[in-house]
């Protein structure tokens, strides 16, 4: 049967694990909005599940993105734990901020149970031909739609860098947008789904000085700010994994001044948007997060991807 062999191929392989039933049945008729799936102690599901309607090319590579995810979260964890809040990078992107609540955080990222937290690759709300600046959107969380779910559009697949780029190639923290690596946007992606970090994660501040900037002067926004979490992981993969012992802040990484607060948006490599300026698009869907396309030069601004919050705002980052 289909669904059984979907099921035992794309759920982890870990004991624990056990086959969520959210697509054994047909999907909901579209006019209802699918309920998060209830949590469970007998049943764990710490994968991201990946939907039907993605291919088998589309499936291996967002397998490939979610494993990059979870193993730069992983690894931010786990030095989080290990240098804990004296190591210089913790204090430059998290300040004086508790490491319990950042290494939580990529805790529920990696081992969080994530009962039919799942990516889709077709188009069910139709969405994937919005506009922002940078062109159509690369993917969108289904908000009221259906929380625990993302749709993948084309661009992702076209735009987004592996993992293994990390200090490749002008490809350097600071320069090139966090989001330009399918894993830090696949980890952004999961961070707005509600029974992942239930609705903590916002967005103080974006861009890579702005982030460094928020670090310095109120930590207690950077422990829960989205672009921090992306940059932080990138950055202690690349000096521990990527290109030891320094990683790669590009010499072109903009450093914070007076001017970044961590709460204006700076013009970081060209960034010339800012919340008012972000494109209309996301207006036709209040209270849902998108994440625009981003172009693959390493020279793209910072401010090609935008999505809205509950509250209505929209950013780019
Ligand atoms: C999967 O879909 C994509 C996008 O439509 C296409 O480019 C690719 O060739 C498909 N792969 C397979 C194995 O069908
Ligand atoms: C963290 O730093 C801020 C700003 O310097 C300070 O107000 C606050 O008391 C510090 N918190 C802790 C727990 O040290
Ligand atoms: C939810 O579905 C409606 C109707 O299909 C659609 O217009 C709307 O854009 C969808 N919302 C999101 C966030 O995709
Ligand atoms: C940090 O930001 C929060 C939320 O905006 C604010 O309530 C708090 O006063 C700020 N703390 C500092 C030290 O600026």
């Amino acid at each position: 049967m289909l669904a059984s062999t979907l099921l035992s191929s794309l759920i982890a392989a870990s004991a624990t694990v056990q086959a969520a039933p959210f697509f054994a049945s047909r999907p909901p008729p579209k006019a209802l909005a699918k309920r998060a799936e209830p949590k469970t102690w007998q049943s764990h599901v710490s994968d991201v599940q990946i939907h039907e309607s993605c291919n088998a090319s589309q499936s291996a590579y967002l397998r490939n993105g979610l494993d990059d995810m979870k193993r730069i979260a992983e690894h931010a964890h786990d030095r989080i734990l290990t240098l804990g809040e004296q190591d210089p990078l913790y204090v430059k992107y998290f300040g004086n901020a508790s490491s319990a609540a950042a290494s939580g955080l990529y805790a529920q990222i990696v081992w969080g149970n994530k009962p039919g937290v799942l990516l889709r690759c077709d188009n069910p709300d139709g969405n994937c031909a919005e506009l922002t600046s940078a062109g159509p959107w690369a993917g969108h969380w289904r908000g009221q739609n259906a929380t625990e779910e993302t749709v993948i559009c084309e661009p992702s697949y076209a735009n987004r860098l592996h993992l293994a780029s990390l200090c490749w190639d002008g490809n350097e923290i600071g320069v090139t947008p966090a989001s330009q690596w399918l894993a830090a946007d696949l980890l952004h992606r999961l961070m707005h789904i509600p029974s992942v970090t239930y609705n903590h994660v916002e967005h103080a501040a974006d861009t890579y000085p702005d982030v460094l900037a928020l670090a310095a002067s109120n930590s207690s926004l950077a422990a829960y700010n989205q672009a921090t979490f992306q940059l932080y992981a990138l950055d202690a993969y690349a000096q521990d994994v990527a290109f030891p012992p320094s990683g790669c802040v590009g010499a072109e990484a903009h450093i914070p001044t007076e001017e970044d607060d961590g709460h204006s948006h700076s013009h970081d490599a060209g960034a010339s948007s800012s919340s008012s300026a972000a494109p209309a698009a996301s207006a036709t869907v209040p209270a849902e997060m998108t994440i625009g396309n981003a172009e693959a030069s390493a020279t793209a601004s910072a401010a090609e991807s935008c999505h809205t919050h509950g509250d209505g705002e929209v950013h780019c980052s």
